[in-house]
């Protein structure tokens, strides 16, 4: 009965001659030439600039048609194809959420840097799958929420990753143990929770690896200690539990080594003693046990040694 009634409806007509017409073909000059990439990038930049709720002055370059958009605040591009590569704001308040701006269109970026706004929302999966050249992604001093999604493994290009000071949640995802590009990696100041992926220990060359200031639990990895590139390692203001590894040993560069306010036990490793490059060693805070080791003498580059609000017994060396 539906259905009949449905035909003899006057705005089923009108739909019917819309589809008839339509299936002509449109006489060739009145299609538009196909939009270059960078007018296709100007595009996405401009939808999400439209997202952005009352944008900063700086974003006042956003649309200007002489230069657009190799010209604009913040942008810059690349030859080979003619397309943008890089997003630098910082510090502009903008209240954006990355979720907006089209990753698919802008596939040519090699760096988004947009430290210390205001950027709320997820990290967008489309973001790790969409940009196979990205090298640096600082999104540090934001609002993200969410969990770091696992198709961060797409990153493949990926040297600095700084996602600091943020509200994310969640596990640690093992893929990042994919990206052996990496050479900082920075978490720091989230709600991190879960353990830390022995994956890790696969992205050797990391210099810089800081997960500090977030809920992660469990034990310290040993594979931690085949990153023999670390500088700077700083696991401190967690929920870690166990003993040092005492693959930390091989960690010949590390001069900065943070474990301070965790639920560590166990004796110190004496291998921490063949650290020699160490200026700053901070165990603070835990429940280690033991004595100090003798050997500590031998770090004669030291400035900086926490010890306290351990359970250490015997004499201070
Ligand atoms: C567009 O950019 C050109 C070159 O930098 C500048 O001279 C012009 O004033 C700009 N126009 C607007 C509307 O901002
Ligand atoms: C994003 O950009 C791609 C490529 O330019 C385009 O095909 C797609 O329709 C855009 N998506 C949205 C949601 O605008
Ligand atoms: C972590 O979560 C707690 C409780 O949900 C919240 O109070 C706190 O602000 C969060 N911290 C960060 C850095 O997001
Ligand atoms: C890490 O390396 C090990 C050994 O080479 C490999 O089996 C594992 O799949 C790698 N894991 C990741 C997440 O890359
Ligand atoms: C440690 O640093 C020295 C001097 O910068 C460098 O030559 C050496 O390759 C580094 N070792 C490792 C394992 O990175
Ligand atoms: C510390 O130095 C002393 C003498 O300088 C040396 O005998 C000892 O083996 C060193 N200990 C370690 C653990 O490197």
């Amino acid at each position: 009965m539906r259905l009949a009634a449905m035909e003899t409806s006057p705005h089923l007509k009108l739909v019917s001659l819309a589809l008839l017409l339509a299936s002509f073909p449109f006489p060739r000059a009145m299609a538009a030439p196909p939009p270059s990439l960078l007018e296709e990038q100007a595009g996405a930049l401009l939808a999400w600039k439209a997202t952005i709720q009352s944008p900063p002055t700086q974003l006042q370059s956003w649309g200007n048609t002489t230069t657009r958009p190799c010209g604009w605040y913040g942008i810059s591009c690349g030859e080979h194809p003619a397309s943008i590569t890089e997003i630098f704001l910082r510090g502009l308040r903008l209240r954006a959420e990355l979720e907006a701006l089209n990753f698919t269109a802008l596939h040519t970026l090699t760096s988004i840097r947009l430290p210390y706004n205001q950027i709320r929302g997820p990290f967008p999966p489309a973001l790790a799958s969409s940009l196979p050249n990205l090298r640096h992604l600082l999104l540090h001093g934001n609002a993200l929420s969410g969990q770091i999604p696992r198709q961060i493994k797409h990153l493949e290009s990926l040297v600095g990753l700084d996602l600091s000071n943020n509200h994310l949640s969640g596990p640690i995802p093992i893929e990042l143990g994919y990206l052996n590009k990496l050479k900082m990696l920075d978490l720091s100041t989230n709600n991190l929770t879960g353990p830390i992926p022995t994956s890790l220990g696969n992205c050797t060359k990391l210099t810089i690896l800081y997960l500090d200031d977030n809920q992660l639990s469990g034990h310290i990895p040993q594979e931690l200690g085949y990153i023999v590139k670390l500088h700077e390692l700083a696991l401190s203001s967690n929920k870690l539990m166990g003993s040092i590894p005492n693959t930390f040993g091989s960690l010949i560069n590390i001069t900065r080594l943070y474990l301070w306010d965790n639920q560590l036990s166990g004796h110190v490793p004496p291998e921490l003693s063949s650290l020699v490059n160490l200026e700053d060693l901070e165990l603070a805070k835990n429940r280690l046990t033991g004595s100090i080791p003798g050997s500590f003498g031998n770090l004669t580059k030291l400035t900086t040694l926490y010890l306290h609000r351990n359970q250490f017994s015997g004499h201070v060396p």
